[in-house]
């Protein structure tokens, strides 16, 4: 058992002893923020003491005197207002790090009660290109994903594809005037991109823009029952709303179609998943959720959970929680009003949130998971809370069990501050922005390894690139906007993803070039930037319990940052290959345990590292 957890547990007999009536789930303790004052701390007992009207310090010399960590602790003591601070005994956490040597986990331990998670993310739409805004959401849920599973959880990934909806009307027009055209979108290099050139086209004609009107009228009249009646415009306006409206009834034309349109994207989805390296339990997609949205609208309805509103089915608010909490409710001209969700349009057409309902409740049937994580960006804010919302009224017993997080995420902005765009306006394509991250790594590693033979500095430039656009994204904060930045994200100093793998493979290069390995030994720590290495290696389990706690990847971020630091001081002042033969097997398997966490710390978070660089 990590040493942190020992003390934890003893703290907390402690703490039942003196307040038997406690709980003391919360009793925890965690790294004490400043070094200075101990490596470990709790600060549970003043909160304990609030509650009761005790004097913290009072409670906390209590504790004290009924808590034996002698044998792992140098110095236990009371601090400030009532915290507990620890310091470890040198020969303790050389013995952690032994066992971490030995193969045993490298110092995170599996979860105790393992749960079954679902996380929905990545989910673009189908016919158009996965862009920049993308990004987040894949990254994102990716790392998260990997966490859970790294710390024992049953992990199930479902990219829930935007493959259903009205802009299939107007895709399949555009279809049809590429076939008209006697052109084959699969004959085409970039088929997503020229769907997205044609779907913009009928857009705009549908709009009445003369241009487009020009040049597509010619090609689709034999298809359209043009009538005196209607302007062009509306002619196509009309094409697209009798196409999807055939979809939907199921003909086969139009499904042939549609499954083509799917088959299109799904094929550079994955060439795009394959390059980061994501990949997914289940592609279901809103489309698999057809056959259930009419039952669940139902459903809704006869448990009064939704009602009628101008021909509409929405779900209201049950005036059970406080306005402000209530997102059913928004306040307009200083009053609370009903805002309710909409569940089935006046036409009977379903939308996002009644599919949304439907996928819960398949989930919950078909996985019984504990929880389900959404990761999109921060202006689903509302939809979410809402779904949330209406699932628990919907399905109580079991959404009891259930923890629901929306796990949303700010723009990426350009260096001029707005929505990071291309110099022509338009969204910048995943794949493109890859290809640059790439090519100007290879610049960076040309410069700094010239001497390697070039296939072997675009491998490099490939896992440098794909790392720093990765590393860039899960760094900040997710829920505030980053400024992408190429310069900042590539640079060799600074916290960055290149700084990482690099302090990693120079790691490697200690062992390669000493012809030494690390061997079982004991640890000896003696040096005061060893201990501080040392103790930090052994947070690396806590700071995985907190990314997955808080949704939160940049705790690992930071972590590695200041892992690489601490090896960075240790390996300036403490000698390994010169030292004695003892001191030098202690050192080199600190150095090894350095290079594993940040390997495996990089893994999680869905990067590469290179032995060489
Ligand atoms: N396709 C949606 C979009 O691009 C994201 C879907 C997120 N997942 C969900 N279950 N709603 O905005």
């Amino acid at each position: 058992m990590l040493p942190h957890k020992s003390i934890e547990q003893r703290l907390q007999k402690a703490v039942s002893t003196v307040l038997p009536d406690a709980d003391v789930s919360a009793v925890l303790v965690r790294p004490c923020p400043d070094p200075k004052f101990g490596d470990y701390q709790s600060n549970a007992l003043m909160s304990l003491a609030r509650a009761r009207k005790l004097n913290p310090r009072q409670l906390a010399s209590d504790v004290l005197a009924r808590l034996d960590v002698l044998d792992l602790c140098e110095k236990s003591d009371i601090a400030g207002a009532g915290f507990l601070n620890f310091r470890l005994k040198p020969s303790v956490l050389g013995r952690t790090l032994e066992a971490a040597a030995r193969g045993e986990e490298l110092l995170f331990e599996a979860a105790a009660a393992p749960r079954t998670i679902v996380i929905d993310f990545s989910s673009p739409n189908v016919a158009k290109p996965m862009h920049v805004g993308h990004i987040r959401s894949t990254i994102l849920g990716d790392s998260l994903a990997r966490t859970f599973r790294l710390l024992g959880h049953r992990v199930i990934t479902d990219n829930h594809i935007g493959d259903w909806g009205t802009q299939f009307g107007m895709l399949i027009v555009g279809w049809m005037y590429k076939n008209w055209s006697g052109e084959s979108l699969d004959a085409e290099a970039d088929p997503i991109g020229e769907l997205e050139k044609v779907y913009k086209l009928v857009s705009a004609a549908s709009q009445g823009d003369p241009i487009a009107l020009d040049t597509l009228l010619p090609k689709l009249q034999p298809s359209m029952e043009l009538t005196e009646r209607f302007p062009e415009k509306d002619a196509i306006l009309n094409l697209a709303r009798r196409q999807l409206v055939q979809l939907q009834k199921g003909d086969g034309t139009n499904t042939g179609i549609w499954n083509e349109l799917i088959r299109i994207s799904k094929k550079q989805f994955e060439t795009l998943y394959a390059r980061l390296g994501v990949r997914f339990d289940h592609t279901y997609g809103e489309s698999f959720y057809n056959s259930r949205l009419q039952q669940t609208v139902d459903d809704l309805m006869a448990k009064g959970i939704a009602r009628e509103s101008e021909g509409a089915k929405c779900v209201f608010s049950d005036g059970k929680a406080p306005p402000k909490e209530d997102p059913f409710l928004i306040q307009r001209d200083g009053e609370w009003q009903p805002n309710p969700q909409l569940i089935q349009k006046r036409d009977g057409g379903f939308n996002y949130a009644t599919t949304d309902l439907a996928t819960m409740a398949y989930r919950l049937e078909a996985w019984h998971p504990q929880e389900i994580v959404y990761v999109t960006d921060g202006r689903q804010q509302l939809h979410f809370q809402q779904l949330f919302a209406a699932f628990r009224r919907w399905h109580p017993g079991a959404a009891g069990q259930l923890k629901l997080a929306h796990v949303w995420f700010g723009s990426i902005l350009g260096e001029d501050g707005r929505p990071l765009k291309t110099r022509s306006g338009e969204n910048v394509k995943l794949s493109e922005l890859l290809d640059e991250a790439e090519a100007r790594a290879f610049k960076v590693v040309s410069e700094k390894s010239p001497e390697l033979p070039e296939d072997q500095r675009r491998e490099v430039a490939r896992v440098v690139g794909l790392g720093a656009v990765k590393y860039a994204d899960l760094l900040p904060n997710r829920q505030s906007d980053y400024v992408f930045s190429w310069a900042k994200m590539l640079a060799l100093n600074g916290n960055t993803a290149p700084y990482l793998q690099y302090a990693y493979a120079r790691i490697q290069s200690i062992f390669r070039k000493a012809g030494a390995r690390a061997v079982p030994c004991e640890v000896m720590l003696s040096a005061p930037e060893e201990i501080s290495l040392a103790n930090h290696l052994l947070n690396f389990g806590l700071t995985l319990e907190a990314v997955a706690e808080e949704y939160r990847p940049n705790f690992l971020c930071n972590y590695l940052y200041e892992l690489a630091g601490h090896f960075t001081r240790f390996y300036e002042n403490c000698p390994v290959l010169k030292s004695d033969s003892a001191t030098r097997d202690s050192r080199l398997l600190l150095c090894d345990l350095a290079a594993k966490c940040l390997k495996q710390g990089l893994n999680v978070l869905g990067i590469e590292t290179l032995e060489q660089m």
